[in-house]
This record gives C-alpha cells, sequence and structure tokens, in this order.
C-alpha cells in the first residue's frame, strides 16, 4: 500500500488501507462464515501442537506474511496439499479473494490470519514453523519511512523464535533499498544467515514460484526481483 495514504496503527504495524472497496455479497459471505472457521484466535491460550491445526497433520508448515491477492499462497497450498499454510493479510479485500479461491479449489491446507502478523508470530508456540516467507512487503520508499518497514531487529527475533532449527525466512523484492535493509538487519542478526553462494542465488525465484501481483507490477515497471534466502543459526 502506498506512504500517501493514511495509515492507522494497530499495535506496531503500519497498514496502508484495511478496505479499499465495497464488499460483494458473497464475499462478505465468505468473511462471515469461512473466515471464522480458519483463522486463528490469538485471545484463545496458544496451541501446543500447531499441526493439530490443520486436518491433515501436516509435517512442514509455512507461513506467508502480508500475502496481498493470494497467488502465491494459493498456488503453493494447492502444488504442495501435505504442507500446511499460514496466510497472514489485514486488507479485508484480499482476505475476501484467497476466500474465494480456497472456497472454489476445495483448499484444506491453509489456516488464516487476518491483522498484523506481529500479533499472530506473538502467539504462536516456539520452533513451529519451516519457513516464514515475506514476499514483496510495503517498500516504504522514503528515508524518512523505513522504520516502519516489516524487517526490524524486533521483527526478526520474532521469525527467529517461531522458526525451527533448521528454518528459512525467504524475502523478496525489487526495491534496492528495502533489499540491502534487510540484508543489513540479518547480518546484524545473531539468528539468521544468507545462503547466497553466487549472484545467480537472489536472481533465481524460489522452488515452486508462481508471480505474485506485486512482482509483475515491478516487471512492469522495469524493476528486478531479488530473491533472498536466509537460515536459521
Ligand atoms: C506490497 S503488498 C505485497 C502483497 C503480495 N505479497 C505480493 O507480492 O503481491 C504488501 C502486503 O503486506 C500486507 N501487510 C502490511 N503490513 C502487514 C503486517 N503488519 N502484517 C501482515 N500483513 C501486512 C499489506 O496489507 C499488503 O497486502
Amino acid at each position: 500500500m502506498g506512504e500517501e495514504q493514511h495509515p492507522f496503527r494497530r499495535s506496531e504495524a503500519f497498514f496502508g488501507r484495511r478496505k479499499a472497496k465495497n464488499l460483494s455479497i458473497p464475499q462478505q459471505k465468505l468473511l462471515d462464515e469461512l473466515l471464522p472457521k480458519l483463522k486463528f484466535d490469538v485471545e484463545a491460550p496458544s496451541i501446543e501442537n500447531l499441526a493439530n491445526a490443520f486436518p491433515h497433520n501436516p509435517k512442514k508448515i509455512v507461513l506467508e506474511s502480508g500475502f496481498g491477492g493470494g497467488e502465491h499462497l494459493i498456488h503453493q497450498a494447492r502444488t504442495n496439499p501435505d504442507i500446511g499454510y499460514i496466510g497472514v493479510e489485514p486488507f479485508v479485500n484480499s482476505m475476501a479473494k484467497a476466500l474465494s479461491a480456497i472456497e472454489e479449489h476445495n483448499i484444506q491446507n491453509i489456516r488464516l490470519y487476518d491483522e498484523d502478523a506481529t500479533e499472530l508470530l506473538d502467539w504462536l508456540p516456539e520452533g513451529c514453523i519451516d519457513r516464514v516467507d515475506l514476499l514483496y512487503p510495503d517498500p516504504w520508499p522514503k528515508k524518512k519511512h523505513w522504520k516502519r518497514r516489516f524487517v526490524s531487529q524486533k521483527n526478526l527475533t520474532r521469525f527467529a523464535r517461531v522458526l525451527k532449527d533448521d528454518g528459512i525466512f525467504h524475502f523478496a523484492s525489487d526495491i534496492d533499498t528495502y533489499i540491502n535493509w534487510t540484508l543489513n538487519h540479518c547480518d546484524e542478526h545473531p539468528s539468521f544467515e544468507w545462503q547466497a553462494q553466487s549472484a545467480n542465488d537472489w536472481h533465481t525465484p524460489y522452488e515452486n514460484w508462481t508471480r505474485t501481483r506485486y512482482e509483475a507490477k515491478a516487471i512492469r515497471e522495469d524493476r528486478t526481483p531479488c530473491y533472498l534466502r536466509f537460515s536459521k543459526k
């Protein structure tokens, strides 16, 4: 979401907008009826075994923070039915779109959260996630707004806490200053190690990749996608 809109502060996060346009009746129905069945209740006590939140007791669980149009989340969940996916997105219209796809394709391996990802990260038990995906997070390109970026030492510590010992953090962006920002933050953080061996690594999309809406926009506007991979150490 652009920084020209007026973000409101909920917990620690900055969001552009939570709701852009009126929802259709079917979308509202999905938000009222399907979302409560799939979303985590962070007011309840935390869950001991996260796999129990899914019907198929997955061995691997991936969390995507800020899934936007849901292209990547839905593609991943459909092509890896054995894996459990957690999608987080506070923007209501995007959540409604993801719910439509979940219903249309009868997807069983997605659980959701519709507020600030930091709230869910603080609620989840330690060491329960195999991979965190942060794909094209809001760039906050103006220097005076950089501190609003999702990548911070505090949020990296949140990722590190929920990741399993051999967990992975994926960060994709087309914004040079955010890519450098993330490399520097992970370098300074005790729990993350950049996995790159050669320049090819950050030009190569992740396995089973599908283009997100923001990546398509970046390419249209002549910016180069960069795919960073960090392992937990
Ligand atoms: C630039 S969009 C990218 C969306 C999508 N990942 C893509 O590549 O098309 C960033 C998304 O992150 C979401 N977001 C921003 N702050 C967030 C937060 N604190 N927790 C969860 N999602 C957040 C926004 O609502 C927005 O949908």
